[in-house]
């Protein structure tokens, strides 16, 4: 008994090792801190053709690519830990230098990550398994989005979509249907079975109770595809002005609230009294990109009553859109709190 405890702590002390070692190789990669866009012949080391799988989920299918194409670079999205490590610790222990994972959402890597006709093909296995059609907002086959993978593909790219639901592959076969720039390159809008594939274990999870898989098969032609360019970050926002209130009196009038313009939200949640000043939590959630920040509120120079507000960097957020509403808003609740607030000079984008 107690030669078996032995064994078991050193077995798993091994495995805790090879898993460090694994780990200490692959440098993690995530959009959030990867520049946008991202330098693909940089990050592999070599420029090659590159290869897109949306939500790798164990990675089978990745591994699967990387042998089929080894002249190409093969890049995963994943926004689960638990798939993103598995991933990391299979690159590691196989040595495959032509595949890289990312920590992302597909629509923040492609606004974000990927110049327009960079991609040779593009995999979506299995997407959105809880799909109803009136939750339509929040899948990946949408306008949008194709719209997006549409202008990240060059001409000839292939596009591989496969789901087992038979709504999500009616509602994707009007949606391929009705994008000039897609070539359907199966008999029919899809097909049953296709050759040569490997099984995901969500495939084998459908199959096994009993839901048949229907896969589409698109090629990306010569027609030009709606113009998309990589959102870039903006200038680090700032405001600088004159409130009679106090730091403790501006904390004190606090309670949280939201602000939206267009299709971004900013969300602050709650103001917390440091050395030097306030620290407001916010979430800023756009059409791409989601970010939990803070913004700072600091007494500007030696001046009394004069403050700046300005992006915190706990968290490394971006400088997106969201971010300059954020201080936008920010200042304009303050403002609101008394008439004699001036504004001295800020940098926030229109
Ligand atoms: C149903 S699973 C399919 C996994 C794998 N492709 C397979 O066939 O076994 C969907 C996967 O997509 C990932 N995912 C969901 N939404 C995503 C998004 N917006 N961007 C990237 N990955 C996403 C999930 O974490 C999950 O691993």
């Amino acid at each position: 008994m107690a030669i078996q405890v032995v064994s078991s702590l050193e077995h798993n002390a091994l495995r805790i090792r090879a898993a460090r070692s694994a780990d200490a190789v692959i440098q993690k990669l995530n959009a959030l801190s990867l520049p946008w866009p991202a330098n693909w012949a940089e990050i592999f080391g070599a420029e090659r053709p590159l290869i897109l799988e949306i939500g790798f989920g164990t990675g089978v299918f990745l591994r699967h690519l990387v042998r089929q194409h080894p002249e190409a670079n093969v890049i995963g999205l994943e926004i689960s830990n638990q798939c993103l490590l598995k991933a990391e610790r299979m690159i590691a222990r196989e040595g495959l230098n032509n595949l890289r994972v990312i920590h992302s959402r597909a629509e923040t890597a492609l606004y974000h990550l990927f110049e327009p006709s960079t991609l040779s093909e593009v995999v979506i296995n299995f997407p959105d398994p809880w799909f109803k059609r009136d939750h339509g907002h929040r899948r990946l086959m949408q306008r949008d989005t194709l719209d997006a993978i549409v202008s990240r593909m060059q001409a000839g790219a292939m596009l591989y979509l496969a789901t087992d639901i038979v709504e999500y592959a009616e509602m994707s076969s009007e949606l391929l249907a009705a994008t000039p720039q897609l070539m359907n390159r199966l008999p029919g809008q899809w097909a049953d079975m296709l050759p040569g594939r490997v099984v995901t274990k969500y495939e084998a999870k459908a199959r096994a109770e009993g839901r048949d898989c229907m896969y589409f098969v698109y090629q990306r032609n010569a027609i030009p595809a709606p113009v998309i360019p990589v959102i870039k970050e903006l200038a680090m926002p700032h405001i600088v002005f004159q409130s009679p209130l106090s730091p403790d009196e501006i904390r004190a009038a606090f309670r949280p609230f939201d602000a939206h313009e267009g299709d971004i939200y900013v969300g602050f949640g709650e103001v917390y009294r440091g050395r030097n000043g306030l620290l407001f939590e916010i979430h800023a959630a756009e059409p791409t990109i989601d970010q939990h920040a803070a913004l700072l509120l600091t007494p500007h120079g030696h001046t009394a009553n004069e403050y700046t507000i300005q992006l915190s960097t706990i968290g490394h957020p971006r400088p997106t859109q969201g971010i300059h509403i954020a201080v936008n808003a920010l200042h304009q609740w303050i403002a609101g709190l008394s008439e004699a607030t001036t504004v001295i000079q800020k940098k926030l984008a229109e």
